[in-house]
């Protein structure tokens, strides 16, 4: 498998010098620690880390055509325009850089939205996103929780994001609403 180190100048090139890549650099260093405290595989963690958000600028003729190669025509139709990264972000690491490591790609495709079941790298990919401290929403509630119940953590962001999207009059993904029912319940610890 391609290694993380090899993988960062490419992400580098593809993002360029933008606010995108000093996040993505963000979400690598707070996945990092979080695998470290609750003893996840550092190096695909990383490796998931420096790759999900790696189509964010591009064209929406570049989004269609990885979409469609990976997961059939007009697929890109089906989801929300907010998942399509994640959706190409995928694609693009198991055709570009040969990434068959199923938690690595389940991590990049459901970092916007959550899923159920989600597995520890998985959990750690979606909390970092939102934890990292570059965000400028006040999020050091949700970084102090994860750093001792990840589960909890977890379960809070699901709900921020299930409101945020309610208050802005858009419906959250199915993905995302069955995240939410499955680990709600850790909201209470
Ligand atoms: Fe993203
Ligand atoms: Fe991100």
């Amino acid at each position: 498998m391609i290694s993380f180190e090899k993988l960062v100048p490419i992400v580098e090139k593809r993002l360029g010098p933008s606010k995108r890549f000093e996040h993505t650099l963000m979400v690598v260093k707070t996945a990092t620690q979080l695998a470290e405290l609750h003893g996840a595989d550092i190096e695909k963690v990383k490796i998931a880390a420096i790759l999900h958000d790696i189509t964010k600028h591009d064209s929406y003729e570049s989004h269609q055509a990885l979409i469609e190669s990976f997961y059939g025509t007009n697929e890109h139709k089906k989801w929300p325009e907010q998942l399509w990264h994640a959706l190409s972000a995928k694609a693009l690491a198991v055709k570009e850089f040969k990434i068959d490591d199923p938690d690595i790609l389940n991590a990049i495709q459901y970092h916007t939205s959550g899923r159920e079941s989600m597995s520890l790298i998985e959990k750690i990919i979606f909390v970092a996103d939102f934890i990292e401290p570059s965000r400028t929403f006040d999020n050091l509630i949700y970084y102090d929780t994860a750093m001792h119940n990840l589960n909890k953590a977890l379960a809070m962001i699901l709900y921020s994001l299930n409101q945020h999207l309610i208050s802005l009059g858009e419906t959250p993904v199915k993905d995302g609403q069955r995240a939410l029912r499955f680990y709600q319940h850790h909201l209470e610890e």
